[in-house]
């Protein structure tokens, strides 16, 4: 399985951001990278990051909304990303979980509002510190894919992000084996029909710890936060994937 190395800006980026876009795109397009690369800065951004990547990397949005259009002030949804460009977009965010109150029916609602607007969806999922302390990392991590990743969910589709909540933007990552363990005990939870999901790791996901990450078994990839502020870090992240078909 080819990688998926997807970098997530989060509300960071403005106008001059677009620079690193651009460095990105140009290096990927001389360099034959190994993965495929994603990039979804904030929403403000995506039109322009588009026309920038002219195709030669992807860009997503951060969230959508489950409906096309209505009233819901300050939203933005699958269809509107779709228009700006966009050929992804990130949905089940911790950060969204924690801060937006996000739940997993909610959050597999707007997976399917990405499928219906054409787009993959990158759905996150990860147990907190005190879970995992608890012993409850399998089994809430099993309750969320369960609840979050809708039945009929493929490959082509949809990727799942593996982000344990307290390896993120800590610079902590779970022991390698750790790793490996959840990302199996994952592709056993999605069963036979959804195996062929890529299943990304996230979380500090740095230059210096990509290839040990990416190296890893049933990890088909990276959501990387701060390390895809910069063209260059995430070039080096990407250039170590696991090369693939
Ligand atoms: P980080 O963020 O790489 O800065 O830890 C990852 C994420 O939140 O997707």
């Amino acid at each position: 399985m080819r990688q998926l190395i997807a970098g997530n800006w989060k509300m960071n980026g403005e106008s001059a951001s677009l620079a690193e876009v651009e460095a990105l795109a140009c290096w990927a397009a001389s360099s034959a990278p190994p993965a495929d690369i994603l990039i979804c800065p904030p929403h403000t951004l995506v039109a322009r990051a588009v026309v920038i990547a002219n195709g030669r990397i992807g860009i997503g949005g951060q969230d959508c909304h489950p409906d096309k259009s209505g009233a819901f002030t300050g939203d933005i949804s699958a269809e509107m990303l779709q228009d700006a460009g966009a050929s992804a977009v990130i949905v089940g965010h911790s950060e969204r979980r924690q801060y937006h109150g996000e739940t997993d029916a909610l959050v597999a609602s707007k997976a399917r509002a990405a499928w219906r607007a054409g787009l993959v969806a990158v759905i996150c999922l990860g147990e907190t510190e005190d879970q995992r302390l608890a012993g409850q990392a399998f089994r809430i991590v099993a309750d969320q894919v369960a609840a979050s990743v809708p039945q009929d969910a493929i490959g082509m589709t949809t990727a799942i992000a593996y982000e344990p909540v307290w390896a993120i933007g800590t610079g902590r990552t779970p022991a390698a084996q750790d790793i490996t363990e959840m990302h199996a005990h994952i592709r056993e939870c999605l069963g036979s029909v959804r195996r062929q999901l890529r299943v990304l790791y996230g979380g500090s996901v740095k230059p210096d710890n990509a290839r040990q990450i990416l190296d890893l078994p049933n990890v088909d990839g990276a959501l990387v936060g701060g390390a895809s502020l910069r063209a260059l870090d995430f070039q080096t992240i990407v250039s170590v994937a696991r090369p693939g078909s």
